[in-house]
């Protein structure tokens, strides 16, 4: 599949990677892309570097990666560009970092990926990959036994069935958590953030049913 990644930081590289490994064609996208030529020569043939137009452009499916307090800037720039694609969403609220951004989008009534989404008329979003660190991504991905899960958020089903095949490619357990608003139970400051819990455990948790 063609995946554009907006934003080549801690989380759009390690997944880049991740995806790139899983035989995925990734453009990535920087607002400097010059400066991404180490990255995706690492990465290999599969990947090339891009700016975030041309990333939002390549991708059927477009992960954007940025800090929240980005977001209305990229809408502005790219919200005509990703109308009927599928969106991958891994962005947190963090008052420190994100400011009065942080303070709207946690305030939200659908969380800060039903925020950000309002901002992409028909975008099909999706909240992925925002729980865990990026170094337990590059560690855990496709290790044995029980794998680390990622929940998942949104209201577009078909959508959320392709981010859930993207997240298992990477080498996670996907965990449907069921429509946007639901994203709220895996921000910042609730039970399952940053703890690398597993697909099964996050099933539990949520009840789930077994994907
Ligand atoms: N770090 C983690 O382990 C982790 C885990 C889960 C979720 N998250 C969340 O995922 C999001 C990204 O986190 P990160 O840690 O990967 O961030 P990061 O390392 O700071 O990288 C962010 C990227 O966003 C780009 N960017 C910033 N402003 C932009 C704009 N206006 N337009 C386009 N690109 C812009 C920057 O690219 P250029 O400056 O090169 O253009 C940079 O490469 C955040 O919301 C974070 O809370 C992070």
């Amino acid at each position: 599949m063609r995946i554009g990644i907006v934003g080549a930081g801690m989380i759009g590289s390690t997944v880049a990677k991740l995806w790139v490994d899983a035989g995925h064609e990734v453009r990535i996208a920087s607002r400097h892309p010059e400066e991404l030529q180490p990255l995706v020569e690492r990465l290999g043939t599969r990947a090339s570097a891009g700016t975030p137009r041309e990333a939002a452009t390549f991708g059927e499916v477009v992960m954007l990666t940025v800090p929240l307090a980005a977001m209305p800037d990229v809408a502005r720039d790219l919200a005509a560009a990703l109308r009927g694609k599928v969106v991958l969403d891994t962005g947190n609220a963090y008052e420190k970092r994100d400011g009065q951004a942080a303070r709207d989008a946690a305030s939200h009534p659908q969380g800060s990926a039903g925020w950000a989404a309002a901002m992409f008329p028909a975008a099909r979003w999706v909240k992925a990959f925002n729980t865990v660190y990026f170094k337990v991504l590059e560690r855990e991905a496709h290790r044995d036994g029980d794998r680390v899960g990622i929940p998942l958020a949104g209201d577009d089903r078909e959508a959320v069935e392709t981010a859930a095949s993207l997240v298992r490619d990477a080498g996670f357990d996907p965990v449907i958590v069921g429509g946007l608003e639901r994203g709220k139970e895996f921000e910042p400051d609730t039970r399952p953030y940053n703890t690398g819990m597993s697909g099964r455990e996050l099933r539990s948790m949520f009840g789930s049913p077994v994907h």
